[in-house]
């Protein structure tokens, strides 16, 4: 039993020699992102995604022109050349039905400033300006404040 002892005791230390003699050294010249530190030749393992807000009131704006952050979820929701879901309940055909908020007027705008009988290519794919919402913790403080005139209560 002693023997055996010892030579598992043997073994252990030959391992962590060996496993200090292949550690790498750092080669990301001491850069630190926000979400940590990575080494160059080795993938970083992807963040658990983060659990989107089921179903709210909209979201206060924090700056005029700002696109509206999306209160609920829109996982499935397809936008592709034959079908666009969002505007299945945010068109104007469909708003006063479904209760969703309509699209703006400048959403009809081309960029040199016609208005079309529908809304224009550069604003077809929503999810390009505007994104659903979680309750993440912020990477970094943020005293921001939006200002008085579209402050909310
Ligand atoms: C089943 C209907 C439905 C679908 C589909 C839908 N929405 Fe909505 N959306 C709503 C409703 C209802 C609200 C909340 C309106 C309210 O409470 O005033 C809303 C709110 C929003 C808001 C916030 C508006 C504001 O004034 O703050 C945005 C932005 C938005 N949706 C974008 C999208 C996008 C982009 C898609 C497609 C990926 C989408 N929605 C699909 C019904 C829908
Ligand atoms: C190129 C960016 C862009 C795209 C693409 C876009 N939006 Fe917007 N959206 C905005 C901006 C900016 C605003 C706020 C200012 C304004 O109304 O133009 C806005 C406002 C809105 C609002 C609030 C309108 C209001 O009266 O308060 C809704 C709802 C909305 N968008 C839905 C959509 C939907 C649905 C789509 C896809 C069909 C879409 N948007 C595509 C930029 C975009």
């Amino acid at each position: 039993m002693k023997k055996i002892m010892t030579a598992l005791i043997l073994m252990g230390m030959a391992a962590s020699a060996v496993a200090q003699i292949t550690e790498v050294p750092s080669n990301n010249g001491g850069v630190e992102s926000l979400r940590g530190s990575a080494e160059l030749n080795i993938t970083r393992g992807a963040d658990k995604h983060k659990r989107v807000i089921k179903d709210r009131e909209p979201l206060q704006r924090n700056y005029v022109h700002q696109p509206p952050i999306i209160p609920h979820q829109v996982r499935g929701y397809k936008v592709n050349l034959n079908a666009n879901k969002c505007l299945s309940c945010h068109g104007w055909k469909y708003a006063r039905e479904t209760g969703a908020t309509k699209v703006s007027p400048t959403h009809f705008e081309t960029r040199d400033g016609m208005t079309l009988s529908d809304v224009s290519p550069r604003r077809y794919f929503c999810m390009q300006c505007h994104v659903p919402q979680v309750d993440g913790k912020p990477l970094v403080g943020n005293d921001f404040k939006a200002v008085d005139s579209l402050t909310q209560n």
